[in-house]
């Protein structure tokens, strides 16, 4: 059944777990995402970005996920709207039949230039107002996703900022995340700690100056009850990186989130973990191995199923390392 992410979350508050939330652009995603979640007894947030609405089609995205709830009754859902770059965009989420939004107002609506604390808390309040009415939740987010070495925000065509950013700004301020969340009433903050999206976060396995989880640890001790939220937190497994080398691939060294520094995290109010990319290089993976080694195959369903079920093997494997075993 659809419900709310705050019901989710706090739950996930009151028992000490944290709920990944898998984007999902396709059926073979959201399959993958709810066949792992039925196998160990985990709620589910299924979130779809601008990009996955313009991908599938909005009424396919819907729909996809209304599927789920049918196929999947007794599994708690959260059908979340990930990363709103306006009110106008989070009315249109709402309107659709989604039970959670985010306002990402930590940038202007051309998802690139980074926005003042004014202009965040305004949207943001904005949205809460509207969803609230509705039933609905609102993820807001201080900070600018970014490379603490580098400044760059990373992904090129995601969302992300342009140019570079300050190191200030790639951290989110304990203060300023306690006025935000006083002066906008959202259900989840999103946090920015030097973690950016796409498979290209560190170039070397990150230590506590380029992923600061001690900056999670300050911001809870000031703001306990809030839900906080870390975006680009695939940990951009090595085994799927050589994976993929060997079937014909070409990715460059990187090194993603690792899953003892978001366990961590969980243990100071970490409660909801986006993870995109670790899906899609699962299923990069899976679909370049099967092609490579069945070279005479053409039927999709025949290299869609490896491809579904190494995403399922990775949501399940998240499922279980963030605490979520049975608290469905
Ligand atoms: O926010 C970033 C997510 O990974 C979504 O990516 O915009 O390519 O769908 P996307
Ligand atoms: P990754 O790119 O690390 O999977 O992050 C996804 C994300 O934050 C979606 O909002
Ligand atoms: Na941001
Ligand atoms: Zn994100």
């Amino acid at each position: 059944a659809l419900v709310s992410m705050r019901e989710l979350l706090d739950h996930a508050a009151s028992n000490g777990y944290g709920i990944p939330a898998f984007n999902v652009n396709n059926l073979e995603q959201v399959q993958a995402v709810m066949t792992a979640a039925d196998e160990v007894g985990a709620p589910v947030i299924l979130q779809a970005s601008a990009g996955a609405r313009k991908y599938a089609g909005e009424p396919f995205i819907k729909h996809l996920i209304l599927a789920a709830t049918e196929q999947w009754p007794h599994i708690p859902l959260v059908m979340h709207q990930d990363h709103g770059q306006s009110p106008a965009i989070c009315q249109g989420a709402i309107n659709l039949g989604f039970s959670s939004v985010m306002m990402d107002g930590s940038l202007l609506e051309d998802g690139k230039t980074p926005a003042d604390f004014a202009y965040n808390v305004d949207v943001t309040r904005r949205v809460v107002d509207m969803a609230h009415l509705a039933g609905v939740s609102v993820e807001g987010e201080l900070g600018c996703l970014g490379n603490l070495e580098t400044g760059e925000a990373g992904e090129e065509d995601g969302i992300g900022a342009e140019g570079k950013l300050d190191h200030s700004q790639m951290l989110t301020d304990p203060e300023e995340a306690a006025q935000f969340v006083k002066a906008t009433g959202l259900d989840a903050l999103a946090i920015a700690i030097g973690t950016s999206h796409g498979a290209y976060k560190f170039s070397r396995k990150p230590t506590g100056d380029i992923l600061a989880i001690s900056r999670v640890k300050e911001i809870h001790a000031r703001i306990p009850n809030t839900h906080l939220v870390m975006h680009g937190s695939s940990s951009v497994p090595q085994d799927l990186l050589a994976l993929i080398n060997q079937y014909g691939g070409k990715m460059k060294e990187t090194y993603g989130v690792p899953v003892e520094e978001i366990q961590e995290a969980i243990k100071f109010g970490v409660r909801k973990i986006n993870i995109d990319t670790d899906i899609r290089l699962a299923m990069t993976a899976a679909v370049r191995k099967f092609l490579t080694e069945n070279p005479d195959k053409f039927d999709a369903r025949e290299w869609l199923k490896p491809a579904r079920e190494a995403a399922k093997q990775i949501c399940k494997q998240r499922y279980l390392e963030f605490g979520c075993e049975g608290q469905a």
